[in-house]
């Protein structure tokens, strides 16, 4: 047995979060022990630097760079242990997110996200990458009936457009990591989706 990295992305509002429990369920069901974490956060300093995150307006940059501080952070302390013991790390958004929000929404230089990575991650990179994908304006109505908006989550049709773009350009470059799940369906036919996914992994 080895342990195995999984991540979810996607949109705000595309409904990767509603499918962490049932993940966690099918994997547990099979006796994998199931580390289950998110970013920005996944750490006692992570879940502090995700506080400045998502409320302080900072340069895209500064965003770009605390990022990559609290992932580093994440990965040394939770995500390599974990998968050192074998374990399933099932982590709520990672770099992916980077390259959609902070390269493809906010126009920070790839090239510098890519410097980033390779320092940060070395070769680490997920097994499997669920990307939970819904046209903008059905992520748009679902935050609009959500809870208070973070900043990010305040943001205009333009940029999320740039952001569903970038992560789907993300899925084509990276064809054997990426599972691109339609979100835009009942609930029952995603998590079915989700479920069938997960069993092969
Ligand atoms: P999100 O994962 O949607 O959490 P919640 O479901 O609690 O709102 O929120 C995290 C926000 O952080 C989201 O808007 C995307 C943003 N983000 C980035 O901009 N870059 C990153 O590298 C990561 C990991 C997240």
């Amino acid at each position: 047995m080895t342990g195995r990295f999984i991540t979810l992305e996607g949109m705000d509002g595309a409904g990767k979060s509603t499918h962490i429990p049932t993940i966690i369920q099918v994997l547990e069901a099979r006796g994998i022990e199931v580390v289950s974490t998110r970013e920005p956060g996944g750490t006692k300093l992570g879940e502090r630097l995700r506080e400045l995150l998502l409320h302080e307006t900072m340069h895209a940059e500064t965003e770009t760079l605390l990022m990559f501080a609290a992932r580093r952070e994440h990965i040394a302390t939770v995500i390599e242990p974990a998968l050192a013991r074998n374990a399933y790390v099932l982590s709520d958004r990672f770099t992916d997110a980077t390259y959609a929000y902070q390269s493809g929404a906010k126009g920070v230089d790839i090239n510098k996200i890519q410097t980033l990575e390779t320092w940060v991650q070395v070769i680490l990179q997920p097994d499997i990458t669920l990307l939970f994908d819904v046209p903008v304006e059905v992520s748009m109505q679902r935050l609009a009936l959500a809870r208070a908006p973070d900043k990010f989550e305040r943001e205009t049709a333009e940029f999320f457009t740039r952001i569903r773009q970038a992560y789907l350009r993300r899925a084509e470059e990276n064809p054997a990591r990426f599972r691109v799940i339609d979100a835009n369906q009942p609930l029952e036919n995603v998590t079915k989706l989700v479920q069938d996914i997960v069993a092969t992994l």
